[in-house]
């Protein structure tokens, strides 16, 4: 028995190898054709801060169609004042966060649509249905006037069918025509979208993104680990996958880029036109993230960080080996033999919380936060590092920690430079291997936490210039009326 599997194993495996090498030659084509030129177009200029900002305020005074803008709608100027008229908004989203702590999909939707719903508009969301409905009406009830009215379709909780939401839809329309349908990814699948004109979607993350991270994430595996089966599998499936998507995605009325490279990438090489392509970055819900010294302080000492460790550095978010963290458990202990009395605070649970716990007293694992401790979290660090080796969609942890004063350093992905370290005093950029972050935080350290104190005063500015969820919720508002009426495309 024994040996008649591993036969059928090794057949089964040579085909395979030889598959996954041809596969890997159509791999670096691809990387080659599209990913190169879409790095190359993404160079910003070094600017120095006082450029940068009035870079910043020529963009305020700028004119024109909007939909002929290629930059971030966050970065212009629209009036808090109620919007002149109110609008129907159907939302097609798989999921909708209900108690748990959901992913960033979900929150976006979650935020933008109770902060347009809050703002006097009609929305309805279309989503699966939860085990718990009596907390979705406990949060409805809070104000049921300004809250989006929810439409669980019916089956498994949790289970997306499109078809259902679909229906419930098109009963909804006929009582009275929504003025903007907004998909959330691929929600809604484009043979149902092709036909709807009011229609955009928001792409967290595309299939060539997700190509390049598969890379990263090879890229970063210690010498003499195998390759992960599904690493494999990935790369297999990963081509086919991005051409039908460049494909399909010209079905969709309009597109919501969440960071600029995104944009750049929806604009060059899915060669979807420009006026149907739109950025407006995704936001944090500023009541909740904020700067708070003394909350911070308190934080400190609540986890046991002495009054003379000289610097706190902080990561947060799922412990995941995708988020680069196998990358900090080899730089860290590197780091602390010079610098003893460096700190580093672990927020967020997943397996790699355990090797975290592993590496000595230097190390406070903290687990999964809540809110108003997360606030305290952000504020107690002096940096905040995320090490990720995905290259999709935008990370929310960064906007938290900039919005709350805190510097950051992140891997020199596309839409982190493009979107988020847009100027070199925000923090620190690495490569995402070893020897690239542990450089980076030798530099952290030499410059201490005087300085970094600094770069987080700018952080904080920007953020709020920039990542609030009121500011998204005012880019999106202006994107649905002018999908429905022309003259509000018009700037200002
Ligand atoms: C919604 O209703 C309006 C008005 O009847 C109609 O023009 C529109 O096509 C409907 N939308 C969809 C997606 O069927
Ligand atoms: C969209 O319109 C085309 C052409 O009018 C039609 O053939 C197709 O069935 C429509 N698709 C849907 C999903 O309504
Ligand atoms: C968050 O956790 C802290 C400490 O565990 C607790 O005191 C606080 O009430 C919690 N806050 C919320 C909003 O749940």
């Amino acid at each position: 028995m024994a040996f008649n599997s591993n036969n059928i194993n090794s057949k089964s495996r040579k085909p395979l190898l030889s598959t996954f090498q041809s596969n890997l030659v159509i791999t670096l084509f691809f990387i080659l054709l599209f990913t190169v030129p879409a790095l190359l177009l993404l160079r910003t200029p070094k600017t120095s801060t006082c450029a940068l900002f009035s870079y910043y305020n020529n963009l305020k005074m700028w004119s024109g169609d909007l939909r002929a803008s290629n930059f971030a709608w966050n970065r212009l100027l629209f009036p808090q004042s109620p919007p002149s008229r109110s609008l129907k908004i159907a939302v097609f989203s798989r999921v909708w966060p209900v108690g748990t702590t959901p992913g960033g999909m979900e929150r976006h939707a979650y935020t933008l649509h109770t902060a347009l719903a809050r703002r006097g508009h009609h929305v309805h969301i279309f989503t699966s249905p939860v085990s718990n409905p009596a907390q979705v009406s406990a949060q409805q009830s809070e104000s049921p006037n300004s809250s989006p009215q929810i439409h669980f379709h019916e089956g498994e909780p949790g289970k997306w069918r499109y078809n259902k939401a679909w229906e419930q839809f098109l009963e909804e329309n006929q009582t009275e025509p929504f003025d903007v349908v907004h998909s959330e990814s691929v929600a809604l699948p484009h043979w149902l979208a092709q036909n709807v004109s009011n229609l955009a979607v928001s792409w967290h993350g595309t299939a060539l993104e997700s190509l390049q991270s598969d890379i990263y994430q090879d890229l970063a595996r210690p010498p003499g680990e195998p390759i992960s089966p599904s690493v494999i599998n990935n790369l297999q499936g990963v081509v086919p996958k991005v051409l039908k998507e460049i494909r399909f995605f010209q079905k969709y009325a309009h597109h919501v880029a969440i960071s600029d490279s995104c944009g750049e990438m929806l604009r060059d090489v899915y060669q979807i036109p420009q006026k149907r392509v739109h950025v407006v970055l995704n936001g944090v819900d500023e009541e909740n993230f904020g700067e708070d010294l003394k909350m911070g302080v308190e934080f400190r000492s609540r986890i046991g960080v002495p009054k003379d460790g000289s610097l706190v550095l902080g990561v947060a978010g799922r412990l995941v080996r995708d988020k680069g963290h196998h990358l900090l458990f080899e730089a860290f202990p590197r780091l602390i033999k010079n610098h003893p009395d460096v700190y580093l605070v672990v927020a967020g649970s997943g397996p790699a919380g355990q090797r975290y716990r592993d590496l000595g007293p230097r190390v406070i694992v903290v687990g999964s936060l809540n809110r108003s401790e997360l606030r305290g979290f952000y504020n107690s660090l002096d940096i905040f590092v995320n090490p990720t080796l995905r290259p999709q969609g935008l990370d929310l942890t960064l906007m938290e920690a900039m919005l709350s004063g805190t510097p950051v350093m992140a891997s020199r992905f596309p839409s982190i430079k493009g979107s988020i370290m847009v100027d070199d005093e925000f923090g620190y950029m690495f490569a995402p291997n070893v020897e690239s972050l542990l450089e980076a935080l030798e530099q952290v350290v030499k410059d201490g936490a005087g300085r970094l104190a600094q770069r987080g005063n700018a952080c904080r500015d920007y953020a709020i210039s920039m990542f609030t969820a009121t500011k998204m919720a005012l880019a999106y508002e202006r994107l649905f009326l002018c999908i429905k009426d022309e003259a509000f495309c018009m700037y200002p």
